[in-house]
């Protein structure tokens, strides 16, 4: 994001006083046709008029705020948020009609990510085909990874892509994947069903959670079952969010899940939803994933038609391209048609968040887990666990190893075993000397510390957390100072902007590395004060990379 400060920026440059068109206001009633005029329906709308106009033209935008009688700086500013909106001013030209967006974040820089982009600015027609840099489309295993229109493209490269754009196949894949009617024959819904006939009780099921050690898979570790209790604990009515943001560097487990079996989450929303006295679903995916978005559209509408959501409703919700709307209230200020401006706390959402009501929210993959704890038993789930710790992970590992992907191991599992166990070693010519081991937040660690178990808790001692179990492996190809800064580009890109320790100490760290400037005293001042003084985890946590190499790669030795 980070558009506060970009006072130039043209896309946020002066709307007023444009004369309603009765022209433009006749087209935005038609492209709307039936969808509400409700103000948590703004980014949905934007969307809609992107898709059918290939971008947000300035008199669509001043008719739309007509339409939902808002102020017309209140569409702008939500327009402007957002990295896959594109604003046209009046007498301006629109965008090329394709747009390719190249991952530029660490696993596809470390796989070619610069080479591949000189190389395909010089290929295509700009006025047919635009090509921009984009933060992590969480298709690191395959990196590089680019999305050509809605095609997500894998192991790219400038030829592939421009293929697919003179071919014009730039529609998502959709992957094959367990559809209902394949989950009902697995068994699928029979525990939902039965927890609706009052076979099982919300307490019971509360308490299997809370045995299993089942914890926020998102990236906070928080105990489950005791969330579902606290959010119980408000007066209804309440609410649910499931978090499909997953804009983490480095992480593509959700994605995994959602392509291959997307009914045992959905089953696992619905129980928890019926366990915690939700009346309604909202499930915000990001809309990098365009595949899973069309297929959720597809499973969704077929859960309504056999009945499924009829005590609770679900409502799918299309992200716009902003990693902090994974921050919990920032999602939940988008779902409700505003810019992802994390929340202060308290209120916590789970008393007061989504329209001001008690709100449970879950990733993905927390929900995942819930029909298998259920069904195979509390004990079976913590028994998973290695050195004292309780459950599975689902590690999404790339880098410089043999074989990256989505690696199911114990918590508790090392980095060492990551990379010898679960993925055939590191690559030939490359030498094992550190990795991230929760994502671009997560700091980095050296090879002499990949011994160390890896779960929620594991490694404060270093000033790094596991989060979303997002593990980068680096070898002596990579400069760790290079990693650094290619962290702190997106979190300067991402900051929201809201708080200037956040805002302009990600701007001054990504100054001084670009200078050549590692100044430990001066980082480590902006260090405290981002994780002092910013409202969010993202500016408490943009540092740590920056922290960990001046610690472990530049200034002292680990005995
Ligand atoms: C900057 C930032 C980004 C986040 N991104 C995500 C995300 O993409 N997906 C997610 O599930 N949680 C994300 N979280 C964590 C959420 O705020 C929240 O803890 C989580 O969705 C709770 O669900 P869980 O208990 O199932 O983990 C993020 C947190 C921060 C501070
Ligand atoms: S720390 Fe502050 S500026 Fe940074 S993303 Fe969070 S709320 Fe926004």
């Amino acid at each position: 994001m980070n558009k506060q400060v970009k006072k130039t920026d043209p896309k946020i440059a002066k709307p007023k006083g444009r004369m309603l068109d009765a022209v433009a206001m006749a087209e935005v009633e038609t492209m709307l046709g039936s969808m509400p005029r409700r103000r948590d329906m703004v980014i949905e709308a934007l969307h809609r008029l992107q898709d059918r106009q290939g971008a947000l033209h300035a008199r669509h935008l001043k008719a739309l705020a007509t339409c939902f009688r808002l102020a017309e700086a209140e569409i702008f500013e939500v327009a402007s948020f957002y990295h896959h909106f594109d604003i046209v001013k009046d007498g301006e030209n629109a965008p090329a009609a394709l747009t390719i967006r190249v991952c530029d974040s660490l696993s596809c820089m470390m796989a070619g990510a610069e080479e591949l982009i000189g190389k395909i600015e010089t290929l295509v027609d700009p006025s047919a085909v635009r090509v921009v840099r984009a933060p992590c489309i969480g298709r690191c295993a395959q990196a590089p990874a680019a999305l050509a229109g809605r095609r997500e493209v894998d192991h790219a490269t400038a030829e592939g892509l421009l293929a697919l754009a003179q071919a014009g196949e730039t529609s998502p894949q959709i992957p094959a994947y367990r559809d209902l009617d394949a989950y009902r024959t697995d068994g699928g819904y029979q525990l939902l069903a039965d927890c609706l006939s009052g076979k099982h009780t919300p307490e019971e099921i509360i308490a299997l959670l809370s045995d299993s050690g089942l914890r926020g898979l998102g990236g906070a570790g928080f105990p489950s079952g005791r969330k579902w209790s606290i959010v119980r604990s408000y007066p209804a009515p309440r609410l649910m969010t499931i978090n499909g943001d997953e804009g983490e560097p480095g992480t593509f487990k959700d994605r995994s899940y959602l392509e291959h079996d997307p009914h045992r989450m959905l089953e696992g929303a619905l129980i928890a939803a019926w366990a915690v006295g939700c009346d309604r679903i909202y499930l915000y995916m990001r809309d990098e994933y365009p595949a899973v978005l069309q297929l959720l559209h597809t499973e969704i509408a077929r859960l309504d038609a056999a009945g499924f959501t009829q005590q609770v409703g679900i409502e799918l919700r299309r992200g716009a391209g902003a990693y902090i709307c994974g921050e919990e209230s920032a999602m939940i200020e988008s779902i409700e048609g505003k810019r992802g401006l994390p929340r202060h706390r308290p209120p916590y959402i789970a008393e007061q968040g989504l329209f001001g009501r008690p709100t449970l929210n879950h990733n993905i993959e927390t929900l995942f887990w819930v029909r298998d704890i259920v069904q195979k038993g509390p004990q079976w789930f913590a028994a998973q666990g290695v050195r004292g710790h309780k459950g599975m992970r689902s590690f999404s590992v790339s880098g410089r190893v043999n074989n990256p992907g989505v690696k199911l191991a114990p918590a508790g599992v090392t980095a060492r075993e990551l990379i010898e166990d679960y993925c055939g070693g590191m690559r030939e010519g490359h030498r094992f000397t550190g990795y991230l081991p929760g994502g671009a937040s997560g700091g980095l660690l050296p090879a002499s510390l990949a011994d160390e178990p890896l779960d929620f808790g594991t490694l404060d001692q270093y000033g790094c957390f596991v989060g979303s179990h997002a593990v980068v492996i680096l070898s002596d190809h990579d400069d760790p100072k290079a990693v650094a800064l290619n962290l702190l580009r997106f979190f300067e890109l991402e900051s929201c902007g809201q708080c200037t320790p956040c805002r302009s100490g990600t701007q001054m760290l990504v100054r001084m590395m670009e200078q050549g400037d590692w100044n430990p005293a001066l980082m480590r001042d902006l260090d405290q004060v981002m994780r002092d003084a910013s409202i969010c985890g993202l500016g408490q946590a943009a540092s740590n990379p920056v922290r960990s190499v001046l610690r472990f790669f530049l200034e002292e030795t680990v005995s």
